[in-house]
């Protein structure tokens, strides 16, 4: 299945803006617990590199990544492609349209910072999990890592101050939002609703230091907003977009700004759950 949304994503301005966004998984990649002969679905897999580290790991096994952007797709097939790791085009908002995709085969389903994408839409948000549940082996595990409620707080409050002052309605400013970003309450009810075993169900508060800025203007906080808040910013129209994200990040500079060095934090919160099929 081939997506029809604009593609906001590119391997070269992930790197340069949230390049640790693959790199803090030590506790998700733990929770996995990849075995040899492992068979793993990949959802949102981005530009493959987490993938292929789990396929590596995986060595006789299979280890599928799919995901809806176009550019990632085509960055993880030519970087990463192996006999072990394949990667496709999807939008997994719709995983039961992937062929074989919901077949019962799958030892795990992993998703690492994806699913606040994926999830947005609340008329197929339950169908995800659904998805999963039906791609699964009895006995198999959905693990993932996404942001939890909370998340980017100061983003989100920012963006829609600002594009309120752009002359956006205050419920069209909401609904710029790209993300959802569930509690462990939501979450732990809505995996048991679809019949997983909730084995872990967890926040963690994790603050997460900005990339250094580049004179292009495609790291740092700028970079990231650019990036991850292209949504927002598309909300207006092109000739407004400067202003607004010039208004945002006035308005973050002293809150995510450490006073004894400079550096800049975002507040993420991520939110990580292991799920069985029982
Ligand atoms: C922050 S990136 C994370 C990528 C990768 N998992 C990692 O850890 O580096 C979020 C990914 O979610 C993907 N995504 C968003 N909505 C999607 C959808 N409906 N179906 C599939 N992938 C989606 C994006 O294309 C992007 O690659």
């Amino acid at each position: 299945m081939t997506t029809s949304a604009k593609d906001h994503w590119s391997a070269e301005k992930y790197s340069s803006a949230a390049d640790f966004v693959p790199k803090l998984t030590t506790t998700v990649l733990s929770y996995l617990d990849v075995q040899p002969g492992d068979h793993i679905l990949d959802i949102g897999c981005g530009d493959g590199q987490l993938t292929v580290q789990i396929a590596a790991s995986a060595s006789s096994g299979q280890v599928l990544g799919l995901d809806a952007s176009q550019s990632f797709i085509s960055t993880a097939r030519e970087k990463y492609s192996s006999r072990n790791c394949n990667f496709e085009l999807h939008d997994c908002t719709h995983l039961d349209q992937y062929p074989n995709a919901v077949d019962g085969s799958w030892d795990k389903v992993f998703s690492n910072a994806a699913l606040h994408w994926i999830l947005r839409n609340p008329g197929t948000r339950v169908h995800v999990f659904r998805d999963a549940h039906r791609a699964l082996k009895p006995g198999g595990k959905l693990v993932f890592e996404m942001g939890g409620k909370g998340n980017v707080a100061e983003v989100q409050a920012a963006f829609t101050a600002a594009l309120v002052h752009a002359g956006l309605s205050l419920e069209a400013a909401r609904e710029a939002k790209p993300w959802f970003f569930p509690s462990v309450e939501w979450m732990s009810r809505t995996l048991s609703e679809v019949g997983f075993e909730v084995e872990k169900c967890e926040l963690e508060y994790r603050p997460t230091k900005c990339s250094p800025e580049n004179t292009d203007g495609s790291g740092g906080l700028v970079g990231w907003l650019r990036l991850m808040g292209a949504q927002f910013l598309e909300a207006v129209g092109e000739d407004k977009r400067e202003a607004v994200l010039k208004e945002v990040c006035e308005i973050l500079e002293t809150v995510v700004t450490r006073e004894e060095d400079g550096s800049k934090w975002l507040g993420y919160t991520r939110l990580r759950a292991v799920a069985r099929k029982q």
